[in-house]
This record gives C-alpha cells, sequence and structure tokens, in this order.
C-alpha cells in the first residue's frame, strides 16, 4: 500500500501504528521473517528521513538499497519517472521515496511497488507526521484535544501541510503563527505572543531558505518570531517545544533551548526510527 499522506489512515489505524512503535521503542523483539528489500530514493537531501528509514529497515533485519542523484544516471539526464520505473523492474518491497516536487507521485500511476513518500514539495510528510504524534502521545497520553501552535515557514513547509490536517482531525486546536512576508490568503494567522502561554505544544519550523523565491535577512527572526528564553518562561506548565529539525540554531530556538527540559526534538528523531520500523512492519 502506498504511503502518500495520512488522508486514509483513520484514527483506530494511526493508533495502531504509534503502538507499534512504542513495543519497539520498549524492546520488543523482532521476529520479522519478511526480510523485506527497501529501496531509499532521496531526490532531495535528507538525514533524518533517509537514514532514519535505513536504520529501521535494519533493525527489522531487511536489506536496503540507497539511491543517490549524484552517483547516478539522472545526472546524464534520465528522468525521475524512469529512474523510479528501474527501481520499480527490481522486484523491491518499498521505495521511500522524496522529491521536491509536490505531488510527485501523480507521474508513478505506473509503479507497482509500493511507495512510503518521505517528503512531496510543499506537500505532505506522512512519516514526520506519525512521529510527531508519538511524540505528542507519549507526553500527553492523547492526541485530541490539545492546543497547537505551528510557528515559522508554513508557506514552505510540508511538515505543516500534513501535520494541521491530522491534528485537527484528531480533534485539537492548530494555530498558525507566522511572520507577516511569508503569510498568504490560504490561512489564518495568529501573533505568537498572543496564544504562548496557551498552548500544549509548540511546533517549530525550519526556513526553508532554498524554497524562497529570494534571500530574506533573518537576523532580527529569533526576536519576532522564534523560541528564545523570554518566551520559555511563558509558556505553560507541561507545554513542549518541537522542531522537525534540521533547526537554525539561534534563528528559529536558541542554542540553550535545543535540548532544554521543554524540548522533544531529539526524541522526535529518536522517535523516527521506531515509527518507520512500525510503517516498514506494516
Ligand atoms: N525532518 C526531516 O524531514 O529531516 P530531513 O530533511 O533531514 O529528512
Amino acid at each position: 500500500m502506498n504511503l502518500f499522506n495520512l488522508d486514509n489512515l483513520s484514527r483506530e489505524d494511526i493508533m495502531e501504528v504509534i503502538n507499534l512503535a512504542i513495543e519497539f521503542k520498549e524492546g520488543k523483539e523482532v521476529d520479522f521473517k519478511q526480510k523485506k528489500l527497501i529501496g531509499n530514493l532521496f531526490f532531495e537531501p535528507s538525514t533524518r528521513t533517509h537514514y532514519s528509514f535505513d536504520v529501521a529497515a535494519n533493525r527489522l533485519g531487511c536489506k536496503t538499497i540507497n539511491y543517490t542523484e549524484e552517483n547516478s544516471s539522472s545526472l546524464k539526464g534520465e528522468t525521475f519517472y524512469d529512474t523510479v520505473k528501474t527501481f520499480d523492474m527490481y522486484n523491491l518491497d518499498a521505495l521511500v521515496i522524496r522529491h521536491s516536487k509536490d505531488r510527485y507521485y501523480d507521474e508513478l500511476t505506473n509503479i507497482k511497488t509500493p511507495i512510503l513518500s518521505g517528503g512531496d514539495g510543499k506537500g505532505d510528510h506522512p512519516t514526520q507526521s506519525l512521529l510527531d504524534l508519538m511524540t505528542i502521545y507519549e507526553e500527553f497520553n492523547t492526541l485530541e484535544g490539545l492546543n497547537i501552535m505551528i510557528v515559522g515557514d508554513v508557506t514552505h513547509s510540508r511538515v505543516v501541510g500534513t501535520n494541521k490536517k491530522i491534528l485537527e482531525r484528531l480533534g485539537n486546536k492548530v494555530y498558525l503563527a507566522t511572520p507577516e512576508f511569508l503569510q498568504d490568503e490560504n490561512n489564518e494567522y495568529i501573533n505568537l505572543d498572543d496564544k504562548l502561554s496557551e498552548v500544549d505544544v509548540i511546533m517549530l519550523l525550519r526556513n526553508q531558505l532554498e524554497r524562497h523565491a529570494k534571500s530574506i535577512d533573518l537576523s532580527d527572526y529569533n526576536e519576532k518570531y522564534g523560541m528564545n528564553t523570554k518566551r520559555a518562561k511563558q509558556m505553560k506548565n507541561g507545554a513542549i517545544i518541537m522542531h522537525p529539525a534540521p533547526f537554525n540554531r539561534n534563528i528559529e530556538i536558541t542554542d540553550d533551548l535545543v535540548e532544554g527540559n521543554n524540548s522533544r526534538i531529539f526524541k522526535q528523531m529518536e522517535n523516527g526510527v521506531y515509527i518507520r520500523m512500525a510503517v516498514i512492519y506494516n
């Protein structure tokens, strides 16, 4: 089965993945007889998604083939479709694909190998959302009734695409706090400081500079729109800070908060392995 977004997953489906991921995290013995062979096809740079899928597959006793564009015939002009079709002919059990094009999978309808998306353009990032949901569930023992503020470069982020949809569908209130120069007409935005003391989760987003049409000055970004010690003191008791990473230190979040008590950023990365194990297992 393909996993392009979370639109077709019910609350029960999502909890099944999270509960299995938690079992893996707690040391569930893995007796995975399928020994899958998985192709990691990353047409855009990635550290967490690529290598945590790789680690997850290895932990399950599976093997991976890792495509990198710089060592491939893409450099000789081979198209994206033809590259994926080539791997499709190798009879792999799944292809993990990331591409900078929104809905890259629309041109892959002839591909028979199941595709687990590692992110499409500004569209969706389903396994990132699943690991974010796992992190929230571990913290609050629920995935509903929470107040969540997503802060930052909403316009260029694929993480917000999936997270806003799924968090709202599960019954949470989601606020978007985005710098004025990055706001669009598709969403309603609030001021970060107006809701800071009320929210359970502050989910920061990276400034996706590589996707901006023109360069922007980020010298006062942290003061105006980022998390710092002053703002951390205003957070409600028990509230947490998340960021999908990579993060720009001292821009979206100051150094002292990255591994602070309220931060779950590295826990998100840890959970990424277990979520991807559960996704491969299913
Ligand atoms: N969070 C995330 O997708 O990180 P990578 O781009 O390093 O995979």
